[in-house]
């Protein structure tokens, strides 16, 4: 794709449009704007702009969309797909001045907010008022909840209450072409025409930028317990999974963290716990509600089944910090595992029942290609992060080589009924490997909708497609 460069007329006119104090292109600016969370890759844009109202936004893309400039929309940049790069320079556009909750409506349990505003700050406004918001990805405290929606994130909660498309009831939205449209209607059930407002998310800003977000709210449960549990074999761990659901039981976290996951993070956090040597996994498994009673008839059950999969001694947190301590630890493995080393991630997700194959299969895969992974994820998902440690691997074997390695890490996942990504995402990462698990005629589909909504890619261009 060709576009044109940013000139100084160009520069002008944006200006006019977002305000001279909110149009950046110093170097350093652009080089803050160049990267995400994902891996260490650079894309500096030609400006950074920093719009405060979905009318500016709508000016900036009529203007681009009319003179071949790309746009590709940021929030706080901890995507693990590349999503939010300027690939071919252009505009980065932002969307941190729109940080406003603008509506809590404790009558109808719903929120509009801005798509700047910080997850966790959403979440604790709401919580003010004894409501809900689930979806908790480990980024939770500096994520936007635009991204949330671009990415369709997920977090640890999602086994029990869903993803972020499952709370989302209506969008503001601006299309490629400036014009400004509502997706659907602030209500619960919605059978009216095609449902545009899912089709949002997930596009990782490839489709519109969204201005404006109606979030559904749920009742906030009040109490919880969160318990460690250990294996001396991961794959024992990972088979343990599906016997809790099995069970009767949901639990509101399920989650699968390796051995090494556990001492790369201990080494990068101010965590404290003692691992007996022959652990080699463990699973963190949260239970929540109102009584106290249930919970505690939950975690028995729980406990039999572990059992069952010969899990070691169990730790119940049994204070609030020792509960923030071990999902600080959960929450963390991903940057420690950056601090460690360069690494590739990859957001596999299976039907539950099969993570242990996945697990088994994915290790196999790194024995014959050199590489060493370390997993964790959403296990009562199905969804495992296999983060791919550069180490020691050559340059050229980590660029040519690796590739065919992670092309067959995602074959065995779509032969065991998976998919890419359950949480991060395809965005400029993970695009080269969707002829996998789509066929011609579904990705022709899926092109044309981009095409449809943004006839001259100017948006987010370069991104889920090759
Ligand atoms: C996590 C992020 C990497 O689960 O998705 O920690
Ligand atoms: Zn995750």
């Amino acid at each position: 794709m060709e576009y044109k460069k940013i000139n100084i007329d160009d520069l002008a006119v944006l200006k006019e449009i977002v305000g001279v104090d909110f149009v950046f292109s110093d170097e350093e600016k652009l080089l803050e704007y160049s990267s995400d969370e994902t891996e260490d890759l650079s894309f500096p844009p030609e400006v950074v702009l920093k719009p405060s109202k979905t009318k500016e936004i709508a000016e900036v893309l009529k203007y681009c969309n009319s003179n071949n400039i790309p746009v590709t929309p940021c929030g706080a940049r901890t995507g693990l797909s590349g999503g939010s790069l300027p690939i071919f320079g252009g505009v980065a556009l932002s969307v941190e001045r729109l940080n406003t909750i603008l509506e809590i409506d404790e009558r109808n349990l719903q929120a509009t907010v801005e798509p700047g505003v910080i997850n966790q700050i959403f979440r604790d406004a709401v919580a003010e008022k004894g409501l809900f918001y689930p979806p908790d990805p480990s980024s939770k405290g500096s994520c936007f909840l635009g991204g949330n929606l671009a990415e369709n994130a997920g977090g640890p909660k999602a086994v029990k209450y869903g993803v972020t498309k499952d709370y989302v009831l209506n969008l503001e939205v601006v299309l490629p072409t400036g014009e400004i449209i509502w997706t659907g209607a602030n209500v619960l059930k919605n059978a009216t025409g095609y449902d545009l407002t899912s089709l949002m998310i997930g596009s990782e800003g490839t489709l519109g930028i969204i201005t404006k977000i109606v979030f559904k709210l749920i009742p906030l449960p009040t109490k919880d317990i969160t318990m460690l549990v250990p294996f001396s074999s991961a794959e024992k761990a990972c088979e343990a999974v599906s016997a809790v659901f099995r069970a009767g039981i949901t639990p509101s976290a399920l989650e699968f963290i390796e051995r090494d996951a556990i001492d790369w993070t201990l080494k990068y956090t101010d965590v404290k716990l003692q691992i007996d040597t022959d652990v080699q996994a463990h699973l963190l498994v949260e239970v929540d509600g109102d009584d106290m009673d249930l919970l505690y008839k939950d975690c028995e059950r729980i406990f039999k089944v572990m059992e069952v999969f010969e899990c070691g001694e169990i730790l119940l947190a049994d204070s609030e910090s020792q509960k923030n301590n071990i999902w600080k630890l959960r929450r963390e493995i991903a940057e420690s595992v950056k601090s460690n080393s360069v690494y590739k991630e990859e957001d596999t997700v299976v039907p539950r029942a099969e993570l242990a194959k996945l697990l088994k299969g994915v290790k196999a895969i790194g024995e014959a290609y050199g590489f060493k992974s370390i997993c964790y994820g959403h296990a009562g998902d199905g969804n495992l992060h296999i983060n791919i440690i550069k180490g020691e691997m050559s340059a050229n074997d980590w660029n040519y080589k690796l590739p065919l390695g992670i092309r067959e890490i995602f074959e065995l996942t779509k032969n065991l009924g998976g998919t890419l990504s359950g949480e991060h995402g395809i965005g400029l990462v993970q695009k080269d490997y969707m002829d996998i698990v789509f066929s011609k005629k579904a990705l022709h589909l899926q092109k044309g909708i981009k095409q449809l909504f943004d006839p001259n890619q100017i948006l987010n261009p370069g991104k889920i497609f090759v």
